[in-house]
């Protein structure tokens, strides 16, 4: 396809304002998939996004839409539409696949208007200098209020509110203006056709037949499929075994060219070794110069993760193996504790990124996993001049500190505007330094904070949901590093010091965060057989104690004697409460008491 007949966009839109329902009309529209082939959110491939109804990975379709109006009526254009991960943890991948595209349609829903998130995609959007085209979906909706959100989001970008086109996914309604606008107003791709090919990897999937797929853009010359061709921040030369454009099975295709976006199948076995990010050239002949804008994915979070099992170390161990295969972003080392053994540190995106390699861990590999309480990563610097990384908390050094390095993130809150005084209030409570407030309308205001990593990436969301009953949206990005007064508060449980509860936490608050912390595990962990009892400390001060009272647990008693199938359920049920236990030295310890230190801010 020639690149004037070419248009490549994405949809930039928050979770549930209808992203994946608009692409599914779009593909039943220009009839790639008829009504009855047809099943909801066709490009969410994996189980767990179609369960959680989220987009993790970037998919792209190919769409052949014949103009219905204007001179150009009736000629038949390739649209591609390039699905963009919306969730914060995925900020580089969307770069990505914006980095792929000329335009981006905006996609808001017209009951709530734009959020964070989005309003922080849309700003990558325009510093990728991709045309936008505002539209308001869900205007079949009673409680829609175009208008409003139209003024909003004229606001924003410029223009006329009555510029901002109006669909609904539902219906249909609108669909087919919104295709013919993406022709004419979404520029068509240039490049060199006669150049050394380069084309962008803005996805990388791995298939248990066909290894790895890795999704590209091409910028400059063609790909074809009698190419060797060879990653360039790595230098690796692969054999290519197919190349193709999804349409939106995978269709083979003797070469893509200019502007195109297709898939290629190589003999690489890992998504490591074929990076978003990264450019890919021909092997003879090739590029010198990558595309810009190649950055390697670096954790986020750490957390450890241990079987309950200490049998299922080596089934954990083969399931990360196998979870890196199409995880890029995974990360992870041995570690061991004293207080649950045999384990992973592993490093991630963000929360979610954690969620869902935790699921997949148990769902697909059946693993009872403990999780510790994720943290972020801090820089120590000694007083001899060396430096530590810290990624578990219980490594904190011991020696004599000079400074320490804490993240930070500059963060972008979207709420009513009751709310200013409820959220400063709580960022402020989080060590955050105001950086600046807008009015987007009357009534919605934009607010900006710089807050450190470990402040926002927990508990904040939730904290500020409920202080402004649901309306505030937030998105955040690293900005760096800044010097903190932190210190390492220790859990003992019985007089031992427990790793696995260490936290590291600001001078200020680690007086309330200790007694929060020794008061939820007294309500967490069970009364055993003895007492039990609870310390927080800063090195060998004391900031907090607790007891658990001893109890004499004999559930047996209450049967009486006799029915022994009765006594058998209560055995199984009392299993069952177990299967979420560790023992912690004589202590037996809930999964949820590791992770309670989140919940205590
Ligand atoms: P993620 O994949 O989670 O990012 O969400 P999404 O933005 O793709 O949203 P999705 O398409 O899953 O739509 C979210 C919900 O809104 C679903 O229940 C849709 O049925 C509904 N929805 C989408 N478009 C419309 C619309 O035009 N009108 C109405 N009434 N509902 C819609």
């Amino acid at each position: 396809t020639p690149p004037s007949l070419l248009r490549n966009f994405c949809i930039i839109a928050h979770i549930d304002h209808g992203k994946s329902t608009l692409a599914d009309r779009m593909l039943q529209h220009t009839g790639v998939v008829d009504a009855r082939a047809m099943r909801a959110q066709y490009l969410d491939r994996m189980d767990i996004e179609r369960e959680r109804g989220i987009t993790i990975k970037s998919q792209a379709v190919r769409l052949p839409f014949t103009k219905s109006t204007g001179d150009d009526a009736g000629t038949t254009y390739v649209l591609n539409l390039i699905d963009t991960p919306g969730h914060v943890d995925f900020t580089y991948e969307v770069s990505r696949s914006l980095e792929a595209c000329e335009g981006a349609v905006l996609l808001v829903d017209a009951a709530q208007g734009i959020e964070a998130q989005t309003l922080a995609n849309l700003y990558l959007a325009i510093d990728a200098d991709l045309h936008v085209i505002p539209v308001l979906n869900k205007i079949d909706l009673p409680g829609a209020q175009p208008e409003k959100y139209a003024a909003e989001i004229a606001h924003i970008l410029g223009g006329d509110p009555d510029d901002v086109l109006r669909v609904s996914a539902k219906t249909g309604e609108g669909v087919e203006s919104l295709l013919n606008a993406i022709v004419d107003e979404v520029p068509a791709p240039v490049g060199d056709a006669d150049a050394p090919p380069r084309a962008l990897i803005f996805d990388s999937v791995y298939d248990t037949y066909r290894g790895v797929v890795t999704y590209v853009r091409v910028v400059d010359g063609k790909l074809t499929h009698r190419d060797r061709i060879k990653m360039m921040s790595t230098g690796a030369v692969h054999e290519m075994l197919e190349v193709g454009v999804i349409s939106p099975e995978p269709v083979k295709a003797g070469e893509i060219g200019v502007g195109e976006v297709g898939y290629l199948i190589t003999g690489v076995k890992e998504v490591r070794q074929s990076r978003v990010g990264d450019t890919v050239t021909s092997n003879v002949h090739g590029a010198t110069e990558p595309l810009g804008g190649y950055r390697h994915p670096n954790p986020m979070v750490y957390s450890g993760l241990y079987p309950i099992d200490g049998d299922d170390y080596p089934t954990l161990r083969d399931a990360l193996e196998k979870l890196q295969l199409n995880d890029a972003a995974l990360s992870y080392e041995p570690e061991s504790s004293g207080a649950l053994g045999f384990g992973f540190r592993i490093g991630f995106l963000g929360l979610l990124h954690l969620e869902i390699v935790r699921e997949r861990l148990e769902r697909e590999f059946n693993l009872d996993l403990i999780s510790t309480a994720p943290n972020v990563v801090y820089r120590v610097v000694m007083e001899d001049g060396s430096e530590v990384t810290v990624t578990n908390p219980s490594e904190y050094p011991t020696g004599k500190i000079a400074t320490v390095h804490e993240p930070v993130t500059k963060a972008t809150v979207l709420s009513p505007a009751e709310y200013i005084g409820a959220i400063m209030e709580l960022c402020q409570s989080r060590r955050g330094q105001l950086q600046g407030m807008d009015y987007l309308s009357e009534d919605r205001v934009e607010i900006r904070y710089t807050l450190p990593m470990g402040e926002i990436m927990f508990d904040f969301f939730d904290a500020l949901k409920s202080r402004t009953k649901g309306y505030a949206s937030l998105d955040y990005e690293p900005t760096g590093e800044q010097e903190a007064d932190l210190v390492k508060v220790d859990i003992l449980l019985q007089g031992e010091v427990v790793d696995a509860f260490s936290a590291i936490v600001h001078r200020d608050s680690a007086y309330a965060y200790g007694v929060a912390l020794a008061g939820r595990l007294k309500e967490l962990i069970p009364r055993q057989q003895f007492e039990v009892p609870i310390q927080a400390a800063i090195g060998a001060r004391v900031i907090a104690r607790e007891n658990i009272r001893a109890l004499r647990k004999d559930v047996l008693a209450k049967c009486y004697g006799g029915d022994i199938s009765r006594k058998r359920k209560l055995l199984e049920k009392q299993k069952e409460g177990k299967k979420r236990m560790k023992m912690v030295g004589r202590v037996e310890v809930p999964q949820e008491a590791f992770i309670a230190a989140l919940s205590t801010g």
